[in-house]
């Protein structure tokens, strides 16, 4: 019955709720008696410490401030037990009951850790993505957690930003696609389930732009690049129906996002219609007094008027919002609304009627790290892979003979997680050593380590800041690589796991130099040079700079951070018993002067000629090409595809019509594999300038060898449009060109014209 009523009113929430504001009666009773100290209260957020602290925590007493209704969320506590005790505070304890929201990053997976998200959306399977969430969700709330802080979908187009990894990439058009999948995976079609938690998009907004990719830096964009290119995927996310939000660190057009008013409300609440409510980042309230915008009491005042409901660790609404209250700075109204958004949130997730519905005992051992939740994060791992380069079908390799597996990566349990698993463990990883000799069984698999993850002492110890995730071994450099050079020239091939420790790329790990270590580029050159065939597994959470790797007769699969079953994922691919289909979503530039380089530029006025070359009072470079090492949506398979016979279904359209192309794919090598087929578009003349092409439809498609298919993708009357210099979203009259093909730089074409 209860069930029954909570889902008429969520229903009916999300259908009719921007337009009528209905109030939820049980919230509206509980505003009744609410002092203001406890609506206050409701607005704070704390953690005990159990969650990564990336700012000061300012909090000691979470028990008592608990008891005396001054906490109205908590995260970095988890397990039924534990949060079993902190909900018991609560409800209990405190004057009117009113249970705590529990919160965590579950950034890709629970403790069943699956690839980094930037991985993750290198399968464009958004089936996939969806179950991932779905599992993190399953998981999660087993354990207790009904609030997730993902997800993270914040456009990035500088990959010396280590948090280039958490999210999506570059597209905005793909990444509003994982955004939706995300929010749906997470919070299914019923909140008040007991497997399902509520999302948090993040972080609103831009803060994927921060300045020279270095991690909490400025923004400052203007609004026409806002909206056409970065707003997307929180936009995709809300529509989707994310109960909640976070805000970024970053400032927008001058005001820090957490007390942005224009962003939080204007945009957020009144464009969007989203009626959730808004969390800050860690202490990013605190965080607007360096900003430069005034003391704490100034700073929580100016960000409730803005539209942030709750404040994560930094207590600014908590120790200021009552004086600022008694000397007229905010209004009784402008707390109680903010109240209200947390109260429905509690409401919405079945927390009111039941504080200890996600406290099943018994659910943690049923539901978490099963075998079937890590057979789904070796295949979400095994579809994350790119293949960038394959000389001499070196890869797949048989599973026989002897294999020299060599690199600081291929036998390091803590590197496989990747950044942001503060919920996963890496000890239950599975290395690639391990992976070989699981699925390889007939070869003979050699390890050497062959070189440090890096030689730089400094660098090395920055990046363990964290934790140990660089190790820089007892012996030499020499001693070691001169033991690898010495395996592989006994070896019938050699595959060496090189590239990034989990700790080089996520939050507050920017780099400016985003090429493999030296350490290691001297290990890949001396194997390079026994002759030996060589394939490189690469491993990162960002795009790197490799020309001089891409240039040497060796092959190449990126394989991000996998997760728990990275070493069997790999093995899995490396032996072809699944054929890699991955695709980048983020472009990998030549060098780090070529950043921001991306798919979707515009041409410019002097457009570089055609063939690359370079040409004098042209919009080029002196010392390297405009075109990127490896474009966006690249990515290779064992097979190849031959692409024929684009066609349109209609010449021209009206306004609100669709249009559909058709193309002809067919697998024309030797294996069966999957292809993700891309559309852009380029909209040739309109009254801003347009990018060269864009992303606006892709689908993955499964083709048997010598198998051939006719794939249509429809483009919808909003995939014609953008937002003009007024900010309206509309669709101009003119030619529009079609590309279709296997990544970003699609040759076959078709135009039409819309009336
Ligand atoms: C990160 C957020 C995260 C929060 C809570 C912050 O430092 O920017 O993404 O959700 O910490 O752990």
């Amino acid at each position: 019955m209860i069930y029954k009523k909570l889902l008429i009113t969520i229903l009916f929430l999300s259908f009719f709720g921007a337009y009528a504001q209905q109030r939820i009666p049980e919230v509206e009773q509980l505003l009744q008696k609410m002092t203001i100290e406890e609506k206050i209260g409701q607005l704070n957020l704390l953690t005990p410490g159990g969650g990564v602290a990336t700012g000061e925590v300012v909090s000691k007493d979470v028990g008592t401030k608990i008891k005396s209704g001054q906490v109205g969320g908590l995260f970095g506590v988890a397990g039924p037990a534990k949060v079993r005790k902190a909900q018991e505070l609560a409800v209990k304890e405190s004057r009117l009951g009113i249970p705590l929201l529990i919160g965590s990053d579950v950034i890709h997976g629970y403790k069943t850790t699956y690839p980094i998200p930037l991985g993750l959306s290198s399968s464009w399977d958004m089936d996939l993505v969806k179950q991932a969430a779905q599992m993190a969700a399953r998981e999660a709330t087993a354990d207790g957690i009904n609030w997730n802080f993902s997800p993270m979908v914040d456009i990035a187009r500088d990959p010396r930003w280590g948090r280039i990894a958490e999210g999506a990439g570059e597209d905005p058009y793909l990444g509003s696609k994982i955004a939706e999948a995300m929010v749906k995976g997470y919070q299914g079609n019923d909140l008040a389930a007991s497997h399902t938690m509520l999302a948090c998009v993040k972080h609103f907004a831009l803060y994927g732009a921060v300045e020279a990719g270095r991690d909490y830096h400025s923004v400052d964009m203007s609004k026409i690049k806002m909206f056409n290119q970065y707003m997307q995927p929180y936009k995709a996310a809300i529509d989707a129906g994310a109960a909640s939000v976070m805000s970024s660190f970053n400032d927008v057009d001058g005001v820090p996002a957490t007390g942005n008013k224009w962003l939080l409300t204007d945009v957020l609440r009144d464009q969007w219609g989203f009626e959730g409510f808004v969390v800050s980042d860690y202490t990013s309230l605190n965080e607007m007094i360096p900003h430069g915008l005034g003391d704490l009491q100034a700073v929580s005042a100016l960000a409730l008027k803005a539209g942030l409901d709750m404040d994560m660790v930094g207590e600014g609404f908590l120790t200021t919002l009552k004086k600022s209250l008694d000397e007229g700075k905010v209004t009784e109204a402008d707390i109680t609304n903010a109240c209200r958004r947390v109260l429905e949130a509690k409401y919405i997730s079945g927390l009111l009627d039941d504080p200890y519905k996600y406290l099943d005992s018994k659910r943690p051992k049923k539901d978490i790290l099963t075998d079937e939740n890590r057979a789904l994060a070796r295949k979400l791992a095994t579809r994350s892979f790119v293949l960038l380069k394959n000389h001499n079908n070196i890869l797949p390799l048989e599973k026989k003979g002897k294999i020299a597996l060599i690199g600081p990566l291929a036998d390091s349990r803590e590197n496989m997680l990747g950044t942001w698993a503060p919920t996963g463990d890496f000890n239950l990883a599975v290395t690639i050593l391990e992976g070989f000799n699981n699925i390889a069984s007939e070869a003979t698999v050699h390890y050497a380590k062959g070189a440090n993850i890096s030689d730089d002492a400094d660098f090395a110890k920055n990046v363990n800041s964290l934790g140990e995730r660089i190790m820089i071994d007892e012996r030499s450099p020499e001693t070691m690589l001169q033991e690898a050079v010495d395996l592989a020239k006994t070896s019938d091939v050699v595959v060496a796991v090189v590239g990034e420790a989990t700790e080089m790329s996520g939050e507050s790990a920017s780099r400016t130099d985003i090429s493999i270590p030296e350490s290691q580029k001297k290990l890949i050159r001396a194997l390079v040079a026994t002759g030996k065939p060589v394939a490189l597994v690469l491993m990162s959470g960002r795009p790197l700079t490799i020309p001089e790797e891409f240039n040497m007769p060796v092959s190449i699969i990126q394989v991000w951070h996998p997760g728990v079953e990275a070493g069997n994922a790999i093995a899995d691919v490396v032996f072809g018993d699944y054929n890699p289909s991955g695709k980048l979503t983020a472009t990998w530039p030549v060098n780090v002067g070529q950043i921001p380089v991306y798919h979707s530029v515009k041409a410019t006025g002097r457009p570089a000629p055609e063939s690359g070359e370079f040409q004098k009072f042209r919009s080029n470079y002196l010392d390297a090409t405009n075109a990127p090492l490896l474009p966006f949506g690249y990515g290779l398979s064992y097979s190849t595809f031959d692409y024929s016979n684009l066609k349109l279904n209609k010449k021209e359209i009206n306004q609100g019509e669709e249009i559909t192309a058709t193309v002809t794919v067919t697998n024309t090598g030797n294996y069966d594999g999957e292809e993700v087929v891309q559309l852009y578009l380029r909209d040739v003349v309109r009254s801003i300038t347009p990018p060269k092409r864009q992303l606006k439809g892709f689908q993955k498609i499964m083709l048997k060898k010598g198998e051939r298919k006719e794939v249509a993708i429809t483009l919808s009357p909003d995939d014609l449009k953008f937002y003009n210099a007024q900010l309206e979203f509309v669709s101009e009259p003119g030619e529009f060109e079609v590309f279709v093909g296997t990544n970003s730089n699609a040759e076959l074409s078709e135009t039409f014209t819309l009336k």
